[in-house]
C-alpha cells in the first residue's frame, strides 16, 4: 500500500515511516524538506495523489503557527485527501485530553481534531498520552541544583513513541472507515507523579533526587495539567515499552524533549 507520512522525518513521523516499511507497505515522507508546506498547501496534491492512506504527524511547536500549520495544516491535508478520485484514509494523531485543556496548543488540536469529524471521508482521529522523552523533559526542566520546581497534582502516563507510530501505520493499513472516526487513545503502561518521575530521571543521571517543590497550579491550563485531563481513560489502549526500560536504554545524560 502506498502512504503518505506528513513530518515523516519527525520523531513520530520517521516511527511511521519505519513501521510501514516493515510490514512491506511504500511510505512516502511529506514535509517542508521534501518540499510540501502544509501552510500553504505547496506540493501537497502531488505527493497525495495515488495515496491508499496519509498518517498526518506533521506540526509545529511555534504558538504564532498554530493556525496556519496546526489547524490550517490538517484542513489542507484533508481537502487534498477529498479530491483524489479515490480518497486515502486520512489518520491524524492528537493528544489525550485536548477537548477539555484550555492550553493554547491543545485548543488548536481539538480545533484539527473537529475537522476531521465534520468532514465526510475516511478519517480517524487517534489520541495518545505524552510520549516518554516529554515525561522526562517535564521531570528535568523545573531542576535548580538540590531543587525542582514541579506543579503539585501533576500525573502523567507517558508512551512509547515507536508503538505509537506502529498503531498508526496498522490504523492506516487497517479497515478503511466509511467517514470520520476516532480510535482508542493510545497510552503506556504506568503513571507516574512528578516525585516519581523526577527520582528515576535523576538517578538515571547518577544524582541525588532533587527535593520537589510542589507549587499550586494557577490558571486554567495549569489546574488542567494536574486535574488528571491528561490522564487517560479506562477505555485507553495499552502498549508499548515501559517508561523505566525506555530509560534504561537513554544515554545518562537526556537532552531535547
Ligand atoms: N510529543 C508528545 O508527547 C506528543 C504526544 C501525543 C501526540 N503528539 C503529536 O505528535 C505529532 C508529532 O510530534 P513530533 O514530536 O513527531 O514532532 P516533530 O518531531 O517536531 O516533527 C514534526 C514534523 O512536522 C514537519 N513540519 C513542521 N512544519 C511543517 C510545515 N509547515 N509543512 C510540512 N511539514 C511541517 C517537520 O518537518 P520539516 O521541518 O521537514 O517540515 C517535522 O518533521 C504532533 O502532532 C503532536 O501533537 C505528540
Amino acid at each position: 500500500m502506498r502512504v503518505v507520512v506528513t513530518g515523516g522525518q519527525g520523531a513520530l513521523g520517521s516511527q511511521v515511516v519505519s513501521a510501514l516499511r516493515t510490514m512491506g507497505h511504500e511510505a512516502v515522507s511529506a514535509s517542508r524538506r521534501s518540499g510540501v508546506d502544509l501552510r500553504s498547501g505547496a506540493g501537497l496534491e502531488e505527493v497525495v495523489r495515488g495515496a491508499e492512506a496519509v498518517v498526518h504527524t506533521a506540526d509545529t511547536t511555534s504558538p504564532r503557527s498554530y493556525a496556519a500549520v496546526t489547524v490550517g495544516g490538517t484542513r489542507r491535508v484533508l481537502e487534498a485527501a477529498a479530491r483524489q478520485p479515490s480518497p486515502p484514509h486520512v489518520v491524524t494523531i492528537s493528544i489525550v485530553g485536548v477537548d477539555h485543556h484550555p492550553y493554547s496548543y491543545y485548543r488548536a488540536k481539538r480545533a484539527a481534531e473537529l475537522l476531521v469529524e465534520q468532514s465526510v471521508q475516511p478519517a480517524t482521529v487517534v489520541r495518545a498520552t505524552q510520549f516518554h522523552s516529554l515525561a522526562a523533559f517535564f521531570a528535568r526542566v523545573g531542576r535548580i541544583g538540590p531543587v525542582a520546581l514541579g506543579l503539585r497534582g501533576l500525573r502523567i502516563q507517558p508512551v512509547d513513541i515507536g508503538w505509537v507510530g506502529q498503531r498508526l501505520a496498522e490504523i492506516a493499513t487497517g479497515a478503511r472507515p466509511d467517514g470520520p472516526a476516532r480510535e482508542r487513545d493510545l497510552t503506556g503502561p504506568d503513571r507516574f507523579d512528578l516525585s516519581g518521575l523526577t527520582r528515576l530521571v535523576a538517578e538515571h543521571a547518577g544524582r541525588r533526587p532533587p527535593r520537589v517543590l510542589e507549587l499550586p497550579a494557577h490558571g486554567g491550563a495549569m489546574r488542567a495539567f494536574v486535574d488528571g485531563t491528561i490522564l487517560p481513560g479506562p477505555e485507553a489502549e495499552v502498549g508499548g515499552e515501559s517508561f523505566t526500560d525506555w530509560l534504561a536504554r537513554q544515554p545518562r545524560r537526556l537532552r531535547g524533549r
